[in-house]
């Protein structure tokens, strides 16, 4: 059943996250929306909690601004009557498989690429978690105030490396660091560049028609000659703006601007409101797709933050609201537990600070304590238990080979393991032929490795001892032509298991991988896997 303030609730929602690599803009840009819808008053409090988050390379200094980074990991703020939350990816020495998990809460997203270094390793990794979702991804190429690469040669990049067409809404004038302005392929209106920051209120932009008399002159003969040209290009042979290839994730719709000089932002902002869609029904297990406007409240939990405090063994546990109204207080099934629990202490997050939530609707965040009881990708909703389908385990890329200094301590080393691995924070994989002694973590982020060996040490009394490995890829076996130790691989390609016992193959390099597949014919192999419960599994 629904209700109408429900819909409207839901109707005006958008949940999105920045993908991104470190040092394209995505602190800029999030602090520029922020004060757009503003959620801050002052510009650089976002850039400042970057700063202090990455500072340093040193993992403890990171957990110290543990809060600060709390905070950040959902932005929520109102603008033009619509309620906007956007997901932090962490991206520098933060970026963990928590990063991805986060991509999976996401409605849409928007690809930050910088102007003068196209697409770069991290944004194809975040593009390819948003492209197994399907959902619709918006490029927003920055930093167009300097000397960059040619717009078509970006577009070329962009079909090339990430195998999306793309579909430019404005186009740049100017070059080399001449940046003139932008062109709205929509209204016809070139807006001309004006530098300098222009804080929380509208850019006091000059706009002239492309079709105007006076337009050569005003924004230079070969500029205007060159834009018509360009026009004509994009319209003859570019992909049209089809709305149903970009809500499916086919199409990105492109747009360029300047985030340090707020230029390009709210125009952007403004159409990728109203080109994206509010929530969408999310699939549930054998109920199929469960509309966010209907009464029954569902939510999913996508990512865990322990406490680093080993006097707190508390978390906060990230849920998204699916459907239905979330309140205070209320007692849910949990799925993983299959029983009913009370939901308390539920946080929402906002810029400056957390504060205590009472209602929140589908697309929002919540935080929620948890004293140890929710596993990733765990459903908690209302009435009759439903499940969505669980978070993916995503390849890591660092692996080591760890084991207790002292061998009398194996059992609270193993619990220590299951518990990380159980949160998300690594995943176990072992070598069935090397013995049974092995135990081989594997992280997304390198840093994670530090917090493996901090957390067993702090919370379990276990010194560990580490080596590193020289695998970067993981792969799942789908499919096998034939037995595991009798298919034709590179001499540093390694047969492995992960924790769930499912077979793996661990690769130095890609090209491994591409003669691997190509030397078997019928392996089938995967970047993710599915995530086995607890009780399916054993260390
Ligand atoms: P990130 O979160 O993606 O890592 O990037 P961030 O916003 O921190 O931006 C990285 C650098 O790029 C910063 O410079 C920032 O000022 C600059 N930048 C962002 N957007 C633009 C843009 O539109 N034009 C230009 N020219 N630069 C841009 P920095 O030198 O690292 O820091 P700061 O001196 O600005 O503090």
């Amino acid at each position: 059943m629904n209700h109408p303030e429900l819909a409207a609730e839901v109707a005006r929602r958008r949940t999105f996250a920045i993908i991104s690599h470190p040092d394209a803009g995505k602190t800029t840009l999030t602090e520029k929306l922020l004060l757009y819808g503003g959620a801050i008053r002052q510009a650089g409090s976002v850039k400042a909690r970057k700063a202090a988050r990455h500072a340093t390379s040193d993992w403890m200094e990171i957990e110290k601004q543990r809060g600060i980074s709390v905070t950040s990991s959902a932005m929520q703020f109102d603008y033009n009557g619509y309620r906007i939350n956007i997901l932090d990816t962490p991206g520098h020495q933060d970026f963990s498989e928590d990063t991805y998990r986060t991509l999976v809460a996401a409605d849409s997203a928007v690809m930050l690429i910088d102007n003068a270094k196209g697409v770069e390793e991290q944004t194809i990794k975040l593009f390819k978690v948003c492209r197994l979702r399907s959902i619709p991804i918006f490029t927003f190429i920055n930093k167009m105030d300097r000397t960059g690469r040619d717009p078509f040669e970006l577009m070329e990049d962009i079909e090339q490396v990430l195998g999306i067409r793309s579909c430019p809404v404005n186009w740049p004038i100017g070059i080399h660091g001449d940046f003139k302005g932008l062109y709205h392929r929509d209204t016809r209106l070139i807006v001309l560049y004006s530098g300098g920051d222009h804080g929380q209120g509208q850019v006091n932009v000059e706009t002239i028609s492309v079709d105007d008399p006076g337009c050569p002159a005003r924004i230079g003969k070969s500029y205007y000659d060159k834009l018509i040209e360009d026009i004509e290009l994009l319209d003859v042979a570019g992909d049209a703006f089809d709305m149903e290839k970009i809500l499916s994730g086919q199409l990105t719709p492109m747009f360029f601007g300047s985030a340090t000089n707020n230029f390009g932002v709210e125009p952007f902002l403004n159409r990728f409101l109203s080109y994206t869609k509010s929530p969408t029904p999310r699939v549930a297990e054998g109920e199929g797709p469960i509309d966010p406007a209907d009464e029954k409240f569902t939510g999913f939990i996508f990512k865990i933050q322990a406490n680093m405090n080993p006097a707190h063994r508390d978390r906060l546990a990230f849920m998204r609201v699916c459907s239905g109204v979330f309140e205070k207080g209320m007692t849910v099934w949990h799925s993983s537990s299959n029983s009913r629990v009370k939901l308390a202490q539920p946080q929402t997050f906002m810029a400056q600070e957390h504060e205590t939530v009472d209602t929140a609707y589908p697309g929002d965040i919540i935080g929620l304590f948890d004293p140890g009881i929710f596993r990733l990708g765990d459903t908690i909703c209302t009435g009759s238990p439903v499940r969505y389908s669980g978070i993916p385990l995503f390849a890591p890329e660092f692996f080591c080979r760890v084991s207790p200094e002292d061998s009398m301590k194996r059992k609270q080393f193993l619990k220590g393991v299951n518990q990380l691995s159980q949160e998300g924070a690594i995943q176990t994989f072992k070598r069935p032929n090397i013995g049974r002694e092995e135990m081989i973590a594997g992280v997304v982020g390198v840093l994670q490795m530090d917090v493996l060996e901090y957390r067993l040490k702090g919370e379990y009394g276990v010194n560990i001892l580490r080596e590193n490995l020289p695998f970067r890829f993981v792969r799942w076996v789908v499919e096998t032509p034939r037995p595991l130790d009798r298919l034709r691989l590179t001499s540093t390609t390694a047969v492995a298991e992960d924790r769930a016992g499912r077979p793996v193959l661990m690769f130095e390099n890609e090209w491994s991988i591409r003669l691997a597949c190509e030397n078997n014919e019928g392996l089938v192999l995967a970047e993710t896997a599915d995530r086995m419960t607890a009780d399916e599994i054993d260390v």
